[in-house]
This record gives structure tokens, sequence and C-alpha cells, in this order.
């Protein structure tokens, strides 16, 4: 049974008058706030609610959103918009229990969306064809749900973190055959087998590393249940706590809508400038100064950075001192994972029927994940169906021309489907995430090597005048559109606070991350 959501609106919009901010000083304001994603948009949004409206959004693209990044996609007739980026709220609310508060703003948006069983709608092919090793598939979950147990456990034991691969192993799953392979990189649980939490979770497929690069403790733990505090989040709605749901974004004015949406109610457009891509940020105990590519200076008592982890790990944006070494050890830390959807559109449809395929090459990661969209409570009639690759595959095909990506993707459909003379698609199109100079990736991944002491520093300001907030800056959420909203939400109290009250608490940092365990006595 699948149903089909309209969020509708839950209240009408207050009869609110509005009051126009104070003129600004050319070029000065109280915050700067760097990069328009929904941890900016939230910010910005926190900051007005205190009171604060001398505060500028400095966005390098031409809208606001950042991940949340739709296209128009299709033959003329048939023109579609599909998601680039995030596409699901995932987590949704339990009955009256707390909601995710990126299904609260899609709600008070009318956001349109459809409910998505990653479980049990899916068809699984191999090198053959269609071959049904949904028993292979369902070992796999249940493996991973026992990988995550074990990660729990050996949190609540203090015993060190590893890598996912290392935790397969010690519970004795080691894939090893094509239908292994696949049904590892995608590995769904659902938790209700022992937490009323039901979250889902996927390896490669949902943290867009592999085993080897992602940490056994926090994929345990981010994605939904396993230590007692997260078990927890379905009580405390400061913290968040949602439930099973998934809805798919099939708004076609884009997922992004919702947080369009939300900033446009408070937002003035003296309070965002579009266009301007950041350079260089100097700060001192004085203030900050951004500077743009085209070199104006803006300056102001406060800036909060939202750019991606990928951003500050490649020098993008430099800053004036360059962050202590503590900072730039936990930002190198963390990993930029990739997760890219490869969008086909076809004159007819010859495809499943599921919302989800696997299919499993003897190359583990090769276009592995399959969805369909010309599904009725999708987007019947669209003629789309789309390809997920992840991690080094992505930035493999990014080297690629577009025409060799597409040869290489028709290939393997003629492999799916050795009976249908696959036909030339009337569209075809993927985003080059990892080369984008605004992202290097599509989200943060927690490596091993990655612990306590370097997520606080990953969080931590700089001074009482440079904040970081974003979906990689989040303990619980990072790589999640919540994570960014939470994040938004909490440094955007602080600085509100700081210029509010004087109260400036900075947020703690470890000078140098040191081994509980030294290697030389
Ligand atoms: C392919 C993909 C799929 C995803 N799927 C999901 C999903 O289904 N569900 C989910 O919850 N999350 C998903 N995510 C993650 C989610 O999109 C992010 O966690 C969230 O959008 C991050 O928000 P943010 O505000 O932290 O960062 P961003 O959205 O990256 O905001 C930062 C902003 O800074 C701007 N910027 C960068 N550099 C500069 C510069 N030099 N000068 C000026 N501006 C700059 C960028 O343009 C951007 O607008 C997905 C992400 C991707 C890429
Ligand atoms: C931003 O740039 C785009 C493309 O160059 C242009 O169409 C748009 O008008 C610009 N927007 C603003 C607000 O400057
Ligand atoms: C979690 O909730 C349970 C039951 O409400 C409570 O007993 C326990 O102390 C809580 N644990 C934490 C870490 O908050
Ligand atoms: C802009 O600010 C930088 C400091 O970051 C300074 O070196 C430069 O001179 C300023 N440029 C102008 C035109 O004021
Ligand atoms: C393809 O056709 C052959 C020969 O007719 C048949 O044996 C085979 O089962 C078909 N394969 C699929 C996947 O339908």
């Amino acid at each position: 049974m699948r149903r089909i959501f309209w969020l509708f609106a839950l209240g009408a919009t207050s009869g609110v008058t509005f009051v126009p901010p104070p003129p600004p000083k050319e070029n000065h304001r109280s915050v700067l706030i760097l990069g328009g994603g929904v941890a900016g948009i939230i910010a910005a949004r926190t900051l007005h609610e205190q009171g604060i409206d001398d505060f500028m959004i400095v966005e390098a693209r031409d809208e606001l959103g950042g991940r949340l990044r739709s296209k128009q996609l299709g033959a003329d007739n048939r023109r579609v918009t599909v998601e680039l980026g995030a596409n699901w709220i995932q987590g949704t609310q339990e009955e009256n229990g707390p909601a995710n508060p990126i299904l609260t703003l899609a709600r008070r948006h009318g956001l349109k969306a459809a409910e998505s069983d990653f479980y049990d709608s899916m068809t699984t092919y191999d090198e053959t064809g269609q071959v049904d090793y949904l028993n292979v598939f369902n070992k796999a979950v249940a493996d991973y749900t026992i990988l995550t147990i074990a990660g729990g456990e050996r949190v609540q034991r203090k015993q060190v973190d590893s890598t996912c691969r290392t935790g397969y192993s010690i519970i004795g799953a080691k894939p090893r055959t094509p239908h292994e392979m696949v049904s590892e990189y995608y590995m769904v649980r659902e938790l209700y087998l022992r937490f009323d939490h039901k979250l889902i979770s996927i390896t490669d497929w949902e943290y867009a590393q592999t085993p080897e690069k992602t940490s056994w403790i926090a994929s345990s733990w981010a994605s939904a249940s396993i230590c007692p505090c997260a078990n927890n989040f379905t009580y405390d709605v400061d913290q968040g706590g949602f439930s099973d749901g998934n809805l798919f974004s099939i708004d076609q004015r884009g997922f992004k809508h919702f947080i369009q949406a939300e900033a446009a109610t408070f937002l003035t457009p003296e309070q965002t400038l579009l266009n301007a891509t950041v350079r260089n940020i100097a700060h001192s105990a004085d203030g900050v100064v951004v500077t743009l590519t085209d070199r104006t200076n803006i300056t102001a008592d406060y800036a909060i950075t939202t750019f991606s982890i990928g951003v500050l790990q490649n020098d993008d944006v430099l800053f004036e001192p360059p962050l202590p070494t503590w900072k730039q050890e936990a930002i190198q830390s963390m990993t930029m994972g990739t997760y890219t959807k490869i969008f086909l559109q076809f004159a007819d449809k010859f495809w499943f029927d599921t919302q989800f395929a696997l299919y499993a090459d003897r190359e583990r990661g090769r276009y592995p994940v399959w969805q369909g969209l010309d599904l009725e409570n999708f987007m019947p009639g669209s003629g789309i169906v789309f390809a997920t690759v992840t991690g080094d595959y992505s930035q493999r095909i990014e080297r690629m021309s577009d025409a060799e990506v597409q040869a290489e993707v028709l290939e393997v459909l003629r492999t799916m489907f050795p009976n249908t003379t696959i036909p030339t698609p009337t569209a075809f199109f993927f985003p080059r995430w990892f080369s984008d100079p605004l992202y290097r990736g599509s989200f943060s991944n927690w490596p091993s090597g990655f612990v306590s002491p370097h997520h606080t520093n990953i969080r931590a300001n700089i001074g009482q005048r440079l904040w970081f907030a974003g979906e990689g800056t989040s303990q619980k959420y990072f790589g999640f559109l919540h994570g960014a909203y939470f994040e938004g939400l909490d440094i955007g109290k602080r600085v509100a606070n700081c210029l509010n009250t004087g109260n400036c608490a900075s947020l703690p940092f470890t000078e140098e991350v040191l081994s509980a365990t030294p290697y030389v006595a």
C-alpha cells in the first residue's frame, strides 16, 4: 500500500505587520551568515526571532537552498523536476511524538511528498538479468542490525572505535559473492526489533562511503539509536526525536520549496546577497572582514560560516589568520562522501514496478541501486529512472564525459534486461558534487579515525567572532537536512545571546587530541 502525501499548511500566516530594519551601515552588519543552505537560513531565522535583523546571508549561487537543489529534466513536452541533492525527509513523526523539523517545515509550506519504502519494494538483478536474491538481501539487513547493536555495546563499554568493515568481520559477515556485496551495499534496517525509535539506515548507500571508510560507532548511533541517549530521542522534543517514515519529495516546485518559502516569511532582499562568492575571511577580536571573489569587502561583528566540510578541507575559502591546528585537524579528519544520482528519461517504461532495484555486478559499487519514478504515487508518466553511485565510484564518473557514463549505464541496463532492446534515453543527467567548489562532495561521513574531541573541535568557534554551523558540525545528525537545521538553530541562538546579553560563552575545544592508550610507554 503506497500513500501519497500533501503536507498541507497547518496554520494561516499570522497578520504580523512588517517593520523594516534600520538602514544598515554600508557594507557592515552585526552578523554575516556565510552560505544560504538550511543551516544558514535557520540561523538567520533564529537571529530574526531574537530581534536581530542587522544580518546578511552571503550565498554564491543565485538562489537559497544549498544542497537542496532541483533541476528540470526531460524532453520538451515532458519536463519533470528531479532532485540532484537531498530528496528525503528521513525520520518523520510517530503519532503525537516530536516531529523532524524538516517535516514541520514541509507541512507548513504544503510540500508534496510520497512515502518511500526502502525495504519491501525491491526487485533484484545480477549479470544474468532478474534473479531473486531477496533472501541474501534480508540476511544483510539482519547483519547490519547486529553490527549496530555491537557498535552500541562498544560505546557503553568504552571500547575504541573501528571501521564498519572490522565490525562486519567480527560478527562474521564477510560478503564475497556479487549478491552478498550489493546487499551489504544497500543495507537497510528497521530498528523496531529492539528500539521503538525506527529510523532507516544504510551503509554505503546512506553514508556515501564504503564500510572501510566509515566509523563503526558513529554509524551505529548517527542513524538512530544504539547509545541510550539516542534511544531517548523519541521522548525528547529538543533532541528532535522522530520516527519511521521516509518521505520522498515529488514536489514540482522542487524540494527546496519548503526552505525558500520559510525564508520568504522573514527575509528581506537587503538581508540576502546572492551571486556572491566568499574568498577570504579575516577574523580578529574586533570582528570579521569577508572578502568576495570580486574583491568587495563586507565587515561584520560576527560571522557564521555554514560551508560544507569539503569546502573547508579544500581551501576554497581562506582564513586569515589560518585556522588553528586543532581546528584544521578536526576538519581534515572528517570525510566528505559523494552520493550521485544518474537520471535517465525514456519514451516508454520497460523497467521494474517496485520503488527500488538492486543490480549485483562483479565490481562492488558499479551502478548498484536503481529507483523508478514512473510509478502511480510518484511521477507517473515521467519516464524517469535513476541509478545511484557513491564514494570513489562517484569520483570516477565525475572524471568521465557524460557520453561515456551514459554508455556504461545503458550497458548495465542491457545486462539487467537481456530481452529488451534498450532505447536511447530522451534525457540523461548527473551532477558532479565532488568537483563542485561550493560543495566538494555531498555530505560528511564520520570515519573511524575521527574521535569525539575532533567533533568538539569541528563545532567550536574561533575567538568570539567566528562560528561554524552546518550538517557537518552535527554530532547526531551529520549528513542530514535536520542536522543542518539543528546546527543553524543552536549557533544562531548562541550568537543572538552574545549580541543581546553579552554572554558570548565559547564552545569547548581541545588543543591537542591525545590517545588514551599511547603507543610509547
Ligand atoms: C546528493 C545528496 C543527497 C542528499 N540526500 C539527503 C536526503 O535525502 N535527506 C537528508 O536529510 N539529507 C540529504 N542530503 C544532505 C543535505 O542536503 C545536507 O545535509 C544539507 O542540505 C546541508 O545543509 P547546510 O546548510 O549545512 O550546507 P549547504 O546546503 O551546503 O549550505 C552551504 C551554502 O554555502 C554556499 N557556499 C559554498 N561555498 C561558498 C562560498 N565560497 N561563498 C559563498 N557561498 C558558498 C553553498 O552554495 C551553499 O548554499 C543530501 C545531500 C546530497 C548532496
Ligand atoms: C545572479 O546571477 C544570475 C545568473 O548570472 C542572474 O540571472 C541573476 O539575476 C543574478 N541574481 C542576483 C540577485 O544578482
Ligand atoms: C532514557 O529513558 C529511560 C526511560 O525513560 C530512562 O530510564 C533512562 O535513564 C534514559 N537514559 C538517558 C541516557 O537519558
Ligand atoms: C579588504 O579587506 C582586506 C583584509 O581582509 C584588506 O587587506 C584589504 O585592503 C581590504 N580591501 C579594501 C578595498 O578595503
Ligand atoms: C529471455 O529470453 C530467454 C529466451 O526466450 C528466456 O529463456 C529467458 O528466461 C528470458 N529472460 C528474462 C530475464 O526474461
